[in-house]
């Protein structure tokens, strides 16, 4: 390998000049550990540009700790010291629309107690930052990187809010959209006035010559809604690259002036106080004729760049990669490349995790699962997953060929399979939720709904079936505890803690009414909530199960993110059994039976997890039971062993 360019000379004595010797000097020494990183990196995208490339943004790092408050400045130091802040077991997120949530962000504030009383310790907030008027993709169609939707309030709210978490021990994050702005945003405004330097932040095509060639690989994110990925746009004459929607146009970032730009983005924002960004839609950033322009390997250096540039600037602040890819592109988002590890994005969404929770809950069958989770490479020991159930968006089945393939069934059968579960039109499905952005040419289709319409508890409350209601909860609670004991931050979604069942009500409002996403994003109904006081209410069961979940998990160390789950392979189709084991602790094991009655495994699965005097951690019914040598699970029922 050729030795890189050394660390510009002046940038040292710059940082002094600036933040004097103790801080300048922290400064250098962080830049140049990962000055390498950024200048390999970019090297490798924008060739002899690279080095101006790495320099331009090294400067920006040093603006960015210039202007970072001295608490954030200690809050970076703590988490130098103790980089394992976010892989502990105490870790425990919830994710919300601030205004669905709580009206405001003052709003957010006073409901603190709400999410320390669930166990949270971080707190996502969904897109907050000033989206165009009118559609805006639930807030995914920034207008200003640099103003907060007025609606929810103001940047100090917002710097507010990440103090009072920070006292109290939380962290929040916060989207910041990298591959797209809103045709309003001042930079498609100026490219709009006809300004050369912003026209070549987008990706503008003077006729359907290119944007024909480029289509003839592309997937179609929202066929239904926003075909094809260009659209002509007659203030600047030609065709704009949209990939989202037609107001959502993507960023173009050959342009390095792009990467400088949303670099100082990145720090502006850092230096409200937001500890995690989730960097939204990034497989998209990099374009490539005759690929579907998704998971380039560009995209990963440019997020490798960023990475470099801010642990040179806020090494207390995460990157979050918003990948929903197909399992073999996800661990590349935490770093995990086939030669190399690559600091890229701390975190990253198991979305594989995720469909096969929902896989495993319809067909009553575990061994898919095992099959795909087994294939995936582990994350990288410093970085974590988000697990999660349920989020803001559809559930986009990312069943490989392959990975069917291998316990016999066809992908696209299953994905069909379960689209028509989901949807409820399979005959004796529980589920209650709909199609999202059915292809017709291609028969793909998504799930929008929420966990506990999902689940069955929406159809059972309906149908004033107790019995039903009750193996709702039972499932809502078993996807729960694997996201819980699986392996990374567990993120709850708003109002699946209370159980919260599809809201139809978007239909009344003439934005939203094309998108039945928005039936998975209700207001929080502060009515349900307050019955977690009653006992024996839905409410109440639900939301102590959760309770236990975090409250549990905080306490088995083995639960540490850098523990990598090992699957194990119990003697029932339905059982779902994985051990983990953190180096400075006791086995763990999970078992979780997705079957509607109970199964027995033989007990050898403790040994095989490591355990040979079996504690019971936790479960949904009573302590671990053992009858003549085979563990008996309940229906619908889980249980976290210890050893
Ligand atoms: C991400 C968001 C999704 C949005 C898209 C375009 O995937 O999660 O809600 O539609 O990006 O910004």
């Amino acid at each position: 390998m050729e030795p890189v360019s050394p660390l510009p000379d002046h940038l040292a004595s710059s940082a002094v000049a600036k933040l004097g010797v103790e801080e300048g000097d922290a400064f250098a020494t962080r830049a140049g550990l990962r000055w390498p990183d950024l200048i390999t990196a970019l090297e490798n995208v924008y060739g002899r540009g690279g080095l101006d490339l790495a320099t331009r943004l090294a400067k920006v790092a040093l603006e960015i700790v210039t202007a970072r408050p001295p608490d954030l400045r200690r809050l970076d130091r703590q988490r130098e010291i103790d980089p394992e802040w976010f892989q502990r077991p105490e870790m425990v997120g919830y994710v919300a629309y601030a205004d669905r949530f709580a009206g405001t962000l003052q709003g957010v504030r006073d409901r603190i107690g709400y999410l320390e009383e669930l166990g949270i310790t971080y707190l996502h907030l969904m897109p907050l930052l000033m989206p165009r008027e009118g559609v805006n993709d639930g807030g995914y169609a920034v207008a200003d990187y640099d103003a907060v939707d007025p609606g929810i309030g103001t940047m100090e709210d917002l710097v507010a809010l990440a103090a009072d978490l920070h006292e109290r021990g939380l962290s929040l994050c916060v989207d910041l959209v990298i591959n797209h702005t809103a045709r309003e945003h001042g930079w498609a405004k100026r490219a709009i006035k006809g300004d050369p330097r912003y026209r070549a932040f987008y990706r503008i095509y003077p006729d359907r010559d290119e944007p024909d060639r480029y289509e003839a690989t592309l997937r179609e994110i929202f066929p239904d809604t926003a075909p094809g990925s260009f659209t002509f746009s007659p203030e600047v004459g030609g065709w704009v690259w949209t990939t989202f929607h037609d107001y959502q146009w993507d960023l173009n970032y050959e342009n390095p002036d792009v990467v400088v730009a949303m670099a100082e983005v990145m720090g502006r924002l850092a230096n409200r106080g937001v500890d995690v960004l989730r960097l939204d839609a990034v497989p998209f950033i990099w374009k490539r004729l005759g690929t579907d322009c998704e998971n380039q390997p560009e995209a990963h250096r440019i997020l490798q760049a960023f990475r470099a540039v801010m642990a040179m600037a806020t090494p207390g602040v995460l990157l979050k990669a918003e990948a929903i890819v197909p399992p073999d592109d996800l661990v590349q988002y935490l770093g995990a490349h086939d030669d190399a590890f690559r600091p890229e994005c701390d975190l990253a969404y198991h979305n594989l995790l995720m469909v096969m929770l929902w896989s495993s809950l319809a067909s009553r069958d575990a061994r898919l699962m095992r099959a795909a989770l087994t294939r995936l490479r582990p994350a990288p020991a410093s970085t974590s997953w988000v697990t999660y159930v349920r989020c803001h968006d559809d559930i986009g089945w990312a069943v490989t060929d392959e990975d069917a393939a291998t316990v016999g069934w066809g992908g696209f059968s299953h994905r069909s399979f379960l689209n028509d579960y989901y949807s409820g039109s399979f005959n004796g499905s529980f589920a209650r939720g709909a199609l999202f952005q059915r292809n017709p040419a291609t028969g793909d289709a998504r799930i929008s709904g929420s966990a506990a319409s999902l689940c069955g508890i929406e159809l059972a409350l309906r149908s004033g079936d107790s019995a039903q209601v009750e193996a709702g909860i039972r499932r809502l609670l078993l996807l729960y505890n694997i996201a819980y004991s699986y392996g990374g931050i567990p993120l709850v979604y708003m109002g699946d803690e209370v159980a919260l069942r599809n809201d139809f009500t978007y239909l009344e409002i003439p934005e939203r009414a094309a998108d039945n996403r928005w039936m998975h994003r209700p207001a929080m109904d502060w009515v349900a909530a307050a019955k977690r006081g009653d006992r024996q209410s839905l409410e109440q069961v639900v939301f102590a199960g959760f309770q236990r979940l975090a409250r549990t998990r905080a306490a088995v160390p083995s639960l540490h993110a850098a523990a990598a789950p090992t699957m194990l392979s119990p003697d029932d189709d339905a059982v779902f059994a994985f051990a983990r084991r953190h180096p400075t602790s006791r086995p763990f094991l999970g078992l979780s039976n997705f079957a509607d009655f109970e199964r027995t495994v033989d007990a050898g699965v403790l040994a095989a997890a490591g355990i040979d005097d079996p504690v019971t951690l936790l479960s949904s019914d009573g302590d671990l039971e053992i009858d003549n040598g085979r563990i008996v699970l309940p229906g619908l029922g889980f249980v976290w062993v210890g050893g």
